[in-house]
C-alpha cells in the first residue's frame, strides 16, 4: 500500500537497571543479562512525520528537540537508520522529520537515549503496520524492543513494564539477546508501585560515552567474572521477587551499582564518574536505613546520578530524609520524583 504521508507520535520511558548491562559483542548482543525497572514520570514523545519521496537511495530526514533542529543528533540516527535497514524496508522511501522533546530537562544528566530510541522505534513499527496492514507481525512490542536495541542496547528494556529482561539466562523462560521480554514469575507485592527518585547530582554532559565503556569491557581483566556475576544475581533474584526479602533486593541492587563503576575504575584506560556529592548520598543512605530500618536502596547509571528505590509505603519518610539530608548534595538541590511504569505508547 502506498502512503503519501502522515504522522505517528509515540511515548517511552526511560528505564533503570537493577542488573546492569556494561559489555557487549557484535551488533548490540550483550555479554551478560540485564534486568530493569520500567520508569513512568521519566519519558520521551516523538512525533515521525513521514512524507513519500521521489528517489530511494539515501535516508532522508531532520530532527528536532523541542522544536529546534538538532543536526548534531543526525549521526546517531544515521547509525540506527542503517543498522535496521535490513529490518524496516521503507526507511529510505519517507522524508522523516522527527520531533521529539523529553519529560525530564535534556540538561539532568539523565539519558534519553532508551526512552528516545524506545519512541523512534515504536514509531516505525507503527508505521510499519499502517504500510502493511495485513502484516501479521508477532508483536508490535517486540519488533520495537527489537529494533531499539539496535539503537541503543538499553534501550530495549523501554518497550514494556514494569521489569525486563534483556539477555539470555538459563533460568528465565523466555529471555534473549535481542529483545527486552517481561519479566515470567511471581513478584511480590513489595514490588507493586515501587518508587525511583532520581538525585541529580550532575546534570552535565557524560565524560565517557556508554559505547567507549562497553568497548573497555573487551580487554578488562575481571570481565569474564563479572558476566559470570551478573547471571548469578539475576539468578537470586528469582527467589528475592518471589518471597520479598527486601533486604537480600537492596545487597544486590547496591553490589551490582558498585560493580558496575568498579568496571570503569579497572578499565584501562579507567575514569571515574561518581562525584563526591555520590558518596556523600550513598554514606547518608547507609546512615538512615542503620538507623531507622528503611530498605531504600541506591543504584547507578553511567554517571554520578543517584537513583533511590524503594517501596511506596516508605513515600513520606523517604521524601523528608531526601529534603533533610540528600538535596543539599543535588545540583541546584534538584531531583525526580518517579516510579514504576509500563512501557511505551502509541498516542
Ligand atoms: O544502552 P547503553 O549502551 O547506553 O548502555 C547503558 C548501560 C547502563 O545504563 C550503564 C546499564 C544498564 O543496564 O542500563
Amino acid at each position: 500500500i502506498a502512503i503519501a504521508n502522515g504522522s505517528i507520535t509515540c511515548a517511552a520511558p526511560s528505564n533503570i537497571a537493577l542488573v546492569k548491562y556494561w559489555g557487549k559483542k557484535k551488533d548490540q548482543i550483550p555479554e551478560n543479562p540485564s534486568i530493569s525497572f520500567t520508569l513512568s514520570a521519566c519519558k520521551t514523545i516523538t512525533t515521525l512525520h513521514y512524507k513519500k519521496k521521489k528517489d530511494q537511495d539515501q535516508f532522508s530526514f531532520d530532527i528536532y528537540l523541542d522544536g529546534i533542529p538538532k543536526p548534531d543528533f543526525k549521526p546517531k540516527i544515521e547509525t540506527f537508520f542503517r543498522r535496521i535497514e535490513m529490518y524496516v524496508p521503507f526507511l529510505k522511501t519517507y522524508h522523516f522529520e522527527i520531533e521529539t522533546s523529553n519529560t525530564f530537562p535534556h540538561s539532568s544528566g539523565i539519558a534519553s537515549s532508551a526512552s528516545g530510541m524506545g519512541a523512534l522505534a515504536l514509531c516505525l513499527v507503527q508505521l510499519e503496520q499502517k504500510l502493511n496492514a495485513e502484516n501479521a507481525e508477532e508483536s508490535n512490542y517486540k519488533k520495537a524492543s527489537f529494533l531499539a536495541r539496535l539503537g541503543s542496547g538499553s534501550a530495549c528494556r523501554s518497550l514494556e513494564g514494569e521489569l525486563i529482561v534483556w539477555g539470555e539466562h538459563a533460568k528465565i523462560e523466555g529471555s534473549s539477546d535481542n529483545f527486552g521480554t517481561k519479566y515470567p514469575y511471581e513478584v511480590h507485592e513489595h514490588f507493586k508501585d515501587y518508587q525511583d527518585v532520581i538525585l541529580l547530582v550532575d546534570k552535565g554532559e557524560k565524560q565517557v560515552s556508554s559505547t567507549l565503556g562497553h568497548n573497555l569491557m573487551h580487554e578488562h581483566p575481571y570481565a569474564e567474572r563479572r558476566f559470570e556475576q551478573a547471571h548469578e544475581h539475576l539468578s537470586k533474584l528469582i527467589d528475592i521477587f518471589k518471597t520479598g526479602n527486601l533486604d537480600r533486593f537492596v545487597a544486590i541492587v547496591e553490589s551490582e551499582a558498585l560493580t558496575l563503576h568498579a568496571m570503569m575504575m579497572t578499565s584501562m584506560p579507567y575514569f571515574i564518574l561518581m562525584k563526591p556529592n555520590t558518596l556523600h548520598i550513598i554514606n547518608a543512605i547507609w546512615k538512615f536505613r542503620q538507623n531507622t530500618g528503611s530498605k531504600v536502596c541506591f543504584t547507578l547509571d553511567a554517571g554520578a546520578n543517584v537513583h533511590l528505590l524503594f517501596p511506596k509505603q516508605e513515600k513520606d519518610s523517604v521524601l523528608k530524609f531526601i529534603e533533610s539530608d540528600l538535596a543539599k548534595f543535588c545540583q541546584n538541590g534538584h531531583y525526580i520524583n518517579d516510579q514504576l511504569g509500563l512501557g511505551a505508547e502509541l498516542l
